[in-house]
């Protein structure tokens, strides 16, 4: 085909789906709240099912592995940090009657995944939940960050995600069910300066997921879900804790706590949704923000923020 006729085809596609774009938009809005109305009869039970949850030894890690198991969901807590891995099963044993198991693994080390998989299979039974979870945010130098920290979090934070999959989805798609939840960020769509590392990798997690939900699509995997969570300032850790309050950022919104994330992620996985953005007013925020121009976009987020930013970095110098 001429490169000009390629061009046309591309312009007169590009006119009809503006064209049809508000009535696209009407769709989603009114499928949204239909969704939301007859939520609790299309909730699918994980009774007996076996989760994997990584970064399982503390935060809100903890809090999903509690949520699962009151759920009837039989617990893998992973974690790399063994004696946080094991307090958590001793709460989860605490208050309910599912078998939990402390696992100590690296999830940025391919071959200590394929080792936990084989491991939870026998303790446990096969894996149908995989809830990537372990993430980190180091922030001791962020004007010059050393490269060894730039590295860690694109692995933790982003890589890892491969490792999980690889050795998690064969057998969920053997079975042809399971659940995939991965613990994004807000950051993910709203950049933080000065943690560029952060923001890329909670960026990339989220359009990793949203890749494979496309190949589960293509693929006819229709009971494999894959939800992707982007909250915002958790008080789920305590350095995070002090860096948001000395920026102030608990002005802005209040910190969430790593139960109510829990509970709403487990119940938006339930219902297999694919997005969940916390405080849920926050994904109408941003897609409001992407219709802008980018140099707006930019903006409206420094306006809300530089000062703050700003005092990032001076406390750094
Ligand atoms: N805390 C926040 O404000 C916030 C906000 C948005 C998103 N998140 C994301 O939520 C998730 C949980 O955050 P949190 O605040 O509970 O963190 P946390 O630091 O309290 O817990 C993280 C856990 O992951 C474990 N871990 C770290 N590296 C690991 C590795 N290589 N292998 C296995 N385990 C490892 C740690 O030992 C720890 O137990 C992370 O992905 C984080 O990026 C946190």
């Amino acid at each position: 085909m001429s490169e000009v006729l390629v061009k046309l085809q591309a312009f007169i596609g590009l006119i009809g789906l503006a064209a049809i774009t508000p009535l696209l938009i009407l769709a989603a809005i009114l499928s949204q709240l239909i969704g939301k109305l007859c939520c609790c009869s299309k909730s699918k039970s994980i009774e007996g099912e076996v989760a994997v949850v990584t970064g399982a030894g503390h935060g809100l890690g903890r809090a999903i592995s509690l949520e699962l198991a009151k759920k009837g969901c039989h617990i893998a807590v992973v974690d790399i940090n063994l004696s946080g891995a094991e307090s958590t099963v001793k709460q989860i044993q605490e208050s309910y009657s599912v078998r939990a198991k402390a696992y100590k693994a690296n999830v940025t080390k391919h071959d200590e995944l394929v080792e936990l998989n084989a491991k939870v299979v026998n303790d446990l039974g096969p894996v149908t939940v995989l809830v990537n979870n372990a993430g980190v945010m180091l922030h001791r130098n962020l004007i010059n960050p050393d490269p060894a920290d730039v590295q860690l979090m694109l692995d933790v934070n982003l890589t890892s995600h491969f490792w999980t999959k690889f050795v998690f989805l064969p057998p969920m798609k053997a079975m042809r069910k399971g659940f995939i939840v991965t613990i994004s960020s807000l950051a993910g769509v709203f950049p933080l300066p000065y943690s560029t590392a952060y923001t890329t990798s909670k960026a990339g997690t989220m359009a990793h997921m949203r890749a494979l939900r496309m190949e589960l699509a293509l693929e006819n995997q229709k009971d494999i879900h894959v939800t992707t969570v982007l909250p915002c300032f958790l008080r789920t850790n305590d350095e995070i804790t002090q860096l948001t309050h000395s920026m102030a950022i608990d002005d802005l919104y209040p910190l969430i706590s790593g139960e109510d994330v829990a509970k709403r992620v487990v119940a938006g996985m339930l219902r297999g949704e694919q997005e969940v953005t916390l405080p849920d007013l926050a994904s109408v925020l941003y897609r409001l923000i992407f219709l802008l121009p980018t140099e707006w976009q930019a903006r409206i987020i420094l306006m809300l923020s530089s000062k703050r930013f700003k005092q990032l970095r001076d406390m750094q110098s």
